[in-house]
């Protein structure tokens, strides 16, 4: 969608470069507080991330392709002489900053990449079009999973469809329209949708905070409920599909996502409810075999045991706060890309969609 103001409050803006900053839509703090914040260096970028200013697998990606540009500048105005070398610091500092989402790593190894080739007096203008690109590219990518996803709805459900999602892997977590949102967002558009029933997520809450307020935004059905009533909602019926994003996809097809969503395919198997994982390709690590070979973020066990600032534990108490989990590919109906549609991910079909350009 066109926006005449560049820091317009949108869903489609969480990531903007605009007048020659970062800016960051703070995911922290909406729905109820809503507001930017600016990053001038790469220190300020990996913050951020680290903090969940911005979240989400593709956005966690262009976040820090931009972060580059800011790395760039500075190296290059403090030394021309060996920007190239001092820029390893940055990128390690990045890297650092969450450790499940490949997408990070992916989108840091295409901005080196383009460094070490780089023939330029001044690398900033190349690496801006080079981030712009890759948020152009993952917005473009959501587009065309949404049609490739809405597609397998419309023709696997007569009449219209409940749809369960977890965690936010809409606009707000990509460049903008969304991974599994960009399904939902076309399915509604195509009609078949009835209702979105979006988990709450604990314990950041990206449910109830950012998938609501997204689809709020955009006018399209949705329900929050706790992380517990999926199953009775599936017993019940009218729930078609479960539609996720990822964080990481194995070369076997095992699905890392947001803790959680496990137990949503495990339910969906049981109740006949089918199950799609809506990702980018810069989400799929062809270099790692299998889920166990995924790293699991551990966070501050503070999240679990309060709630909207909140403390719900007692004092002196342990929580355990692992932030994803990995759904084997067993349970995974369909793995919808920009490249193609995987229906029953394995080892084989994993390659073929990647050796497929
Ligand atoms: O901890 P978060 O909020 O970064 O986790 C995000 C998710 O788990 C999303 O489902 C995933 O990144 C896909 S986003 C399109």
């Amino acid at each position: 969608m066109e926006m005449t103001d560049p820091l317009a409050i949108h869903p489609d803006n969480a990531v903007v470069w605009h007048d020659d900053r970062l800016y960051l839509l703070d995911q922290r703090a909406l729905p109820g507080a809503t507001g930017f914040i600016a990053c001038d260096s790469t220190a300020d970028t990996a913050r951020a991330i680290a903090d969940m200013v911005v979240r989400g697998a593709p956005a966690i990606g262009i976040t820090a392709a931009y972060g580059m540009v800011l790395a760039a500048r500075d190296r290059h105005a403090a030394d021309a002489a060996v920007w190239r070398e001092s820029i390893g610091a940055d990128i390690e500092l990045l890297a650092a900053s969450r450790p499940t989402a490949v997408n990070l790593f992916w989108a840091l190894e295409r901005m080196r990449r383009l460094i070490d080739e780089l023939d330029a007096d001044d690398p900033t203008p190349v690496l801006l079009a080079e981030a712009r690109a890759i948020h152009a590219e993952d917005v473009a990518a959501c587009r065309t999973m949404g049609d490739f996803g809405a597609e397998l709805i419309a023709a696997g459900t007569p009449g219209q469809t409940d749809i369960i999602t977890h965690c936010n892997a809409g606009a707000l977590a990509t460049g903008g329209y969304g991974t599994a949102l960009g399904v939902v967002r076309s399915a509604y558009a195509a009609g078949k949708l009835r209702m979105v029933y979006a988990d709450e997520t604990r314990p950041w809450l990206q449910g109830s905070r950012l998938t609501a307020w997204e689809l709020a935004q955009s006018g399209i059905p949705v329900t929050v409920q706790s992380d517990n009533v999926a199953a009775s909602l599936m017993a019940r019926g009218g729930v078609g599909w479960v539609v996720v994003g990822s964080d990481r996809i194995a070369a076997n097809g095992d699905v890392c996502n947001k803790i959680g969503t496990y137990a949503l395919a495990v339910l969906a198997r049981h109740h006949g409810v089918r199950f799609m994982v809506a990702a980018p390709t810069s989400t799929i690590d062809m270099q790692v075999a299998s889920g166990a070979d995924i790293p699991i973020e551990e966070r501050d066990p503070a999240e679990v045991l309060a709630c909207g600032g909140q403390r719900v534990g007692p004092a002196g108490v342990e929580a355990h706060n692992p932030v994803f989990d990995v759904t084997p590919a067993a349970l995974v109906d369909y793995i919808v890309t920009e490249r193609g549609v995987v229906q029953q991910p394995d080892a084989e079909k994993m390659r073929a969609l990647m050796a497929g350009g």
